[in-house]
């Protein structure tokens, strides 16, 4: 098993640094392992947006192309999104990924 070490910044604007991303999660599992208030309703399904976050710009370049789905439920957020929007649930572990900082969405 392998571990990377994220950034993550919370709705409150706290940042902790050293928040541990295990290989077997997805960045919306590794939220909300590290209990932060993610809500998934739809499981990672990527049809709630819930989970949604930003990515910092370098992060955001290696994370994968966003497929139609995830486009269409981003679409659906429109006033909160920004260029590098995701939904976390749709973000896969990548040894690249190690150092990411990540902005929770609002609710
Ligand atoms: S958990 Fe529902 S879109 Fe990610």
């Amino acid at each position: 098993m392998s571990s990377i070490e994220i950034t993550v910044i919370d709705r409150e604007g706290n940042r902790a640094e050293g928040v541990p991303w295990e290989d077997d999660e997805s960045l919306m599992e590794c939220l909300v392992a590290n209990s932060y208030p993610i809500l998934a309703t739809c499981g990672g399904n990527a049809s709630c947006s819930t989970c949604h976050s930003f990515l910092d710009r370098a992060t955001f370049e290696k994370a994968g192309e966003i497929q139609e789905d995830e486009e269409d439920v981003l679409d659906t957020i429109e006033d909160e999104r920004e260029p590098t929007s995701r939904l976390t649930c749709q973000v896969e572990w990548d040894e690249d990924l190690a150092g990411a900082e990540v902005t929770i969405g609002p609710m």
